[in-house]
């Protein structure tokens, strides 16, 4: 059965990008179909995945330069064609990617939008797991994502807004799931970009998100590193990139910890 992950914070900068990316790169690695759908018009999972170059499927150039959407844009995804496909990145990783184009939606019917975005994605049911990079902010966008997901992710920085941020972004979602989907529950909570100098302020902050959120608290952390940043500029996963790194083995181990709380 395929496992829904919505990547989700409404703070932007967290990691959310970074994480759905390295996440759908290394769960194809190990051998998983892995669906990853960029839902945020910034389109930055999209660049990270292909740089310029973006697919035509994806964005095409009219004669006159202006810009239109493929089949493989995640907007067909909620007012779209019907023979809407993602884009095959490799035999294991599609790509649905995303566009300016996509911030349109925010102007439609929650419901309706959302539904529409259910149904699409649910008949997407060759993949293992389809992992839904949101944009960092309530509102339809991340509601149709929460509306068709399984599970929700949620990196987070460790700093003094963290707690109350990860409360209102759980009170919406309760809210989705007793209203429309009842099958959404949390996966885990992580901490990305961890200094790791400043052993007191975090280990306040950390403490703070384990008192506040037990359980949903996942082991591993992903340290900050600049490594992160030039990985991503190069389009590449952290594997690729330096599989040496501390951030490699963390997001290896990322991995690991999903797998097991999915099933
Ligand atoms: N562990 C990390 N160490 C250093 N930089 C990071 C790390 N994780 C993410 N970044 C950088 O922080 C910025 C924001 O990350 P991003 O994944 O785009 O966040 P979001 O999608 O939540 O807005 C990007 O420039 C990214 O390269
Ligand atoms: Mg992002």
């Amino acid at each position: 059965m395929t496992k829904t992950i919505a990547v989700v914070n409404q703070k932007g900068g967290v990691g959310k990008t970074t994480s759905s990316t390295n996440l759908a790169k290394r769960m194809a690695a190990r051998g998983l179909r892995v669906l990853l759908i960029d839902n945020d018009a910034q389109g930055n999972s999209t660049r990270t995945m292909f740089g310029d170059e973006i697919p035509e499927a994806i964005i095409k150039a009219k004669d006159n330069g202006r810009l239109t959407v493929g089949l493989s844009n995640t907007i067909q995804l909620y007012y779209g064609e019907e023979n809407a496909e993602p884009f095959a990145f490799s035999e294991q990783l599609s790509v649905f990617g995303s566009s300016k184009h996509l911030a349109e939606i925010s102007n439609k019917d929650i419901i309706d939008a959302g539904f529409n975005f259910k149904n699409r994605v649910q008949q997407l049911d060759r993949f293992d797991y389809i992992i839904i990079d949101c944009l960092p902010s309530f509102g339809t966008l991340m509601t149709s994502a929460l509306m068709v997901a399984d599970h929700m992710l949620i990196p987070t920085t460790l700093d003094d807004y963290s707690v109350k941020g990860i409360e209102d972004l759980i009170d919406a979602a309760m809210n989705i799931k007793k209203n429309l989907n009842q099958n959404l529950g949390v996966l885990g909570i992580f901490c990305n970009s961890v200094d790791g100098r400043d052993v007191l302020v975090e280990r306040h902050f950390h403490q703070q998100l384990l008192d506040k959120f037990g359980d949903f608290i996942l082991n591993t952390r992903i340290t900050q590193s600049k490594k992160v940043w030039e990985a991503n500029a190069l389009q590449q996963s952290m594997f690729e990139y330096n599989p040496r790194s501390a951030q490699a083995r963390q997001y290896e181990q990322l991995v690991t910890e999903l797998l097991e709380r999915t099933g």
